[in-house]
């Protein structure tokens, strides 16, 4: 088969296109035809070697695919999945392999599509939409009416956090860079923030002077602690990313990984229990094996697709061996919304 493989960690042309041997599912296992793969910021981290518990080169990356099975192992039981068989339309999210014609994944980890969704779509709803969904109602417990600051807002997990507050009825704050901040009023984004040009404590403090209840960060290092500021008595900070330590060349830089772990804050149990606040953590990837505490929190999205209350954005579809092109659009900050790589 031919997949994308990391020669060495680096920057995007490390990525070089290879024939692999097919893999094989074993017991527990499918095996899927891949038609669209859903691009990562996760996956960039994973390709310059700063993604937690990647493996050493030679690796193919990538979390999420949608595809088609064509086989169920020998011995699947089904009751670590759904009823599963050749010709399924699915999506399967996976720790790394996925940028490939074909992949194995634990029966676990794979989702039935809803009738009549695109491939492109599929692959780009479920590691975003759940990251949102968790954080935000999982673990977050928001109701209607609270006010959340998403940062990234024209991103991917950032679009999907738009889309689900404004279902359950949130008031949103949405950082962006300047060319974005058309979009962020187009999907109704209630606060647009440039956050090259303004504060954005300034801008919630203005509008919310006793503070929000959550902030959605995936910058990290610096930025945990103005977002801490951001939030009054009952607030959130969902910790889920470390975008600060990427840099936008795309070249590997441990220096600059290295300080935005020195500048991430420390938080003291005895001071959030004075100030009434949570941390939250949240790592999809450490959750995709949990099977049947996502397929809850899929099922919901799935539902509120079908209801037409969220609708992915795609930014670009790149083909396959393209995905080094796709990752600099990445780098670079293009894309709105989501990049998929198509498989033909
Ligand atoms: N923990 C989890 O389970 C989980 C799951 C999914 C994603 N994530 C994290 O969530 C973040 C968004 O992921 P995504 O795949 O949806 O990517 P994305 O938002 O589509 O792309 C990244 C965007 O982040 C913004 N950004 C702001 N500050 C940045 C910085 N210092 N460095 C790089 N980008 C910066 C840029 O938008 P502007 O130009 O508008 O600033 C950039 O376009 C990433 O940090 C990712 O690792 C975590």
């Amino acid at each position: 088969m031919r997949a994308m493989v990391v020669r060495r960690y680096g920057p995007p042309n490390v990525l070089e296109v290879e024939q692999l041997p097919d893999p094989q599912p074993k017991a527990g296992e499918v095996l899927i035809r891949v038609k669209a793969i859903g691009v990562n910021f996760a996956d960039l981290l994973q390709r310059m070697g700063l993604y937690p518990g990647v493996p050493k080169p030679p690796f193919v990356p990538g979390l999420e695919i949608a595809g088609v099975i064509e086989k169920v192992a020998d011995g699947l039981r089904q009751t670590e999945g759904e009823r599963l068989g050749p010709g399924d339309a699915v999506i399967a999210l996976t720790d790394c392999n996925a940028y490939a014609e074909w992949i194995v994944v634990p029966a676990k980890q794979v989702y039935q599509l809803p009738p009549g969704m695109r491939f492109e779509d599929a692959a780009a709803i479920a590691v975003n939409y759940l990251t949102a969904y968790h954080s935000m109602f999982v673990m977050g417990n928001l109701q209607p009416g609270d006010r959340i600051l998403i940062h990234g807002a024209a991103g991917g997990v950032g679009v999907a956090a738009v889309q689900l507050a404004h279902g359950h009825k949130l008031v949103t704050f949405g950082t962006a860079g300047p060319t974005k901040q058309e979009f962020l009023r187009k999907i109704g984004v209630d606060h647009a923030i440039d956050y090259h040009k303004s504060d954005f404590v300034e801008v919630v403090r203005k509008f919310a002077p006793d503070g929000i209840e959550m902030v959605m960060d995936p910058i990290g290092g610096r930025s945990l602690a103005r977002s801490r500021q951001c939030l009054g008595p009952t607030g959130r900070l969902v910790v889920f990313g470390l975008a600060e330590a990427a840099g936008t060349s795309g070249r590997r830089n441990l220096i600059r990984a290295l300080k935005a772990l020195v500048q991430t804050p420390r938080f003291h149990p005895l001071k959030l229990m004075s100030e009434n606040l949570t941390v939250i953590g949240v790592s999809m990837g450490r959750l995709a094996s949990r099977g049947a505490l996502l397929r809850h929190e899929m099922a919901q999205i799935f539902r509120m697709y079908g209801e037409g209350k969220i609708r992915p954005v795609l930014a670009k579809t790149f083909p396959l061996d393209q995905a080094a092109a796709a990752h600099q659009f990445i780098h670079d900050r293009k894309n709105i919304g989501k990049v998929i790589l198509s498989v033909r």
